[in-house]
């Protein structure tokens, strides 16, 4: 809660008034299966979106993490020709990157909060890019054959932070059946140095606290090997990402 907390709190510091939903009328499984995971079960509302928060809880540095994640890839072969799943789109900091780059229908983004992908089509409203036909789709189980489609590349930035292993589990499952074969999924963890590490980790360059067993969540890379193998992908750490927050970048490619 602590980044929702503190944009609401920029809102109206004198009130504890949240602009966001759910309302107190919903009961716990209207709530999605993130509630008690992390924030992200929360909807923004237009106004919120109005002034930006968007930009905000999908991490900030909007500036610094779109072109971040965009260059990795091109300096990764990303071709306008090839097909990008983007996992955890969130309001597209990174797809405002790709969707102009690449041919027409050529990205694919999924995300749990409509509300951000909401945000994400008025970015890419607001820089002309809806004409490149990007496919946007809610799902909360990462179901990617919904799209339709195989996938040359596919990016999940800053999204397994915040998942327990059961859930990238799934993940994994769901990408194995639309990644083609010679495809690559990059996905950034909080790297723990050895497995089962319960102590908190305090990260730099970024100062962020990641767990064990709570958001943000760090994971062994012994411990991510096992669930790429678990599912018959195999996982390799690329030395190359800088991340501001020190997330590791993983690759996944099939066994
Ligand atoms: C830190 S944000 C990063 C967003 C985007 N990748 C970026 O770089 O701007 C994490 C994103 O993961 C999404 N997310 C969290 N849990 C998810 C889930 N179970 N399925 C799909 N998306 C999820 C959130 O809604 C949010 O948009």
């Amino acid at each position: 809660m602590r980044i929702w907390n503190a944009i609401r709190n920029r809102l109206s510091p004198q009130s504890n008034t949240i602009s966001v939903s759910p309302t107190s009328t919903q009961s716990p499984t209207d709530l999605g299966p993130m509630h008690h995971v992390n924030d992200y079960w929360l909807q923004l509302q237009e106004s919120d979106i109005d002034q930006g928060l968007h930009r905000l809880v999908v991490g900030g540095m909007w500036e610094e993490m779109g072109p971040l994640q965009f260059e990795f890839l091109r300096a990764q072969g990303l071709k306008p020709h090839h097909t990008l799943l983007d996992v955890g789109c969130g309001s597209l900091r990174g797809g405002i990157h790709f969707v102009p780059y690449l041919d027409t229908g050529n990205y694919y983004g999924l995300d749990i909060n409509a509300s951000l992908i909401d945000a994400g089509k008025r970015e890419l409203a607001a820089i002309n890019a809806l004409s490149k036909e990007p496919h946007l789709l809610v799902d909360d189980q990462f179901r990617f054959s919904r799209f339709g489609a195989q996938v040359d590349y596919a990016l999940a930035i800053s999204v397994f932070s915040h998942l327990y292993v059961n859930h990238i589990q799934r993940c994994l499952i769901e990408m194995k059946k639309v990644l083609k074969n010679d495809g690559v999924f990059y996905a950034t963890f909080f790297v723990a140095p050895h497995p089962l590490h319960l102590d908190d980790i305090h990260h730099q360059p970024g100062g962020v606290v990641s767990h064990f067993d709570q958001d943000p969540f760090h994971y062994a890379l012994s411990e991510i090997e096992a669930m790429a193998a678990s599912v018959g992908f195999r996982a390799e750490h690329i030395s190359t990402w800088q991340h501001p927050r020190n997330q590791q970048m993983i690759a996944f490619r099939h066994a």
